[in-house]
């Protein structure tokens, strides 16, 4: 697929120690830019180790957490202290660790803060519309062996939404089934757009995501684009490619 790079590692390890050096890079060069640099984060056990790795390598370098934006390329729609929130997981892997500003730090809202998957969204669409910056500096994206990314799911209305920037997602193939993701249009916005996937589970959907022909519906991470667009994998990952 033109446009987009790919950058492969002998392991896991590997993977996640390239992506933290980067994305450390990149937010501390905003930062010398006299920039607030917007992150969204994701879900899932790649990304989970990818936190905890930054929370590692905090100490060493000269990134000012108070001065990062982070937000959520999608939310499980449970309580707040539920383990499966995105926002629980990176909080205690990461976000708790450094010297965020809680102010800087937007959730989306979970099901015993509002009564819908629908009003967290529309909350989530507002929070952006007023604290966001109109772009992502990064936008870190896992994928799902069926090639989901956040919660837009092979075959879903939300895959077709439109004029909106997050949406409700219902009977999610991956539990739990009620979910709240930014939309592609909002996914779009981004400086650069960071899929990181780990393991042979998601070699077939690598592959399909970076081949030149395809259907987004089929495979929604072909649907993400960046003005840069990075696929970070391990080899077993990229065993399909
Ligand atoms: C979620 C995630 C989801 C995740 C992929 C990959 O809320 O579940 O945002 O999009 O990133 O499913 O997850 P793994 O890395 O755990 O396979």
């Amino acid at each position: 697929m033109s446009g987009v790079e790919v950058r492969r590692h002998d392991d896991a390890d590997l993977l996640v120690g390239d992506v933290a050096s980067a994305l450390l890079e990149r937010l501390e060069a905003a930062q010398a830019r006299g920039e607030v640099p917007q992150v969204g984060l994701t879900g899932g056990s790649i990304a989970g180790a990818l936190h905890r790795e930054l929370a590692r390598r905090a100490a060493d370098s000269s990134l000012d957490w108070s001065r990062v934006v982070f937000w959520w390329g999608d939310e499980r729609f449970v309580p707040a202290g539920d383990p499966d929130r995105n926002a629980l997981q990176a909080r205690e892997a990461l976000l708790d660790h450094v010297g965020v500003d809680p102010a800087n730090v937007h959730e989306v809202p979970a099901s015993d803060e509002v009564a819908s998957a629908e009003d967290a969204a529309a909350a989530y669409s507002e929070a952006l519309r007023e604290h966001g910056a109109g772009f992502f500096e990064v936008l870190m994206l896992g994928v799902g062996p069926d090639g989901h990314c956040a919660s837009l799911f092979p075959g879903h209305p939300a895959l077709e939404a439109r004029d909106a920037i997050a949406v409700a997602v219902h009977d999610s193939p991956k539990p739990p089934p009620d979910r709240v993701t930014l939309t592609f249009e909002a996914m779009e916005r981004c400086r650069a757009v960071w899929f990181i996937a780990s393991g042979e589970g998601k070699a077939e959907a690598v592959a399909r995501a970076l081949a030149d022909e395809g259907s987004v519906f089929e495979t929604p991470a072909r649907g993400v684009r960046g003005d840069e667009t990075v696929w970070w994998l391990d080899e077993a990952a990229a065993s399909a490619l």
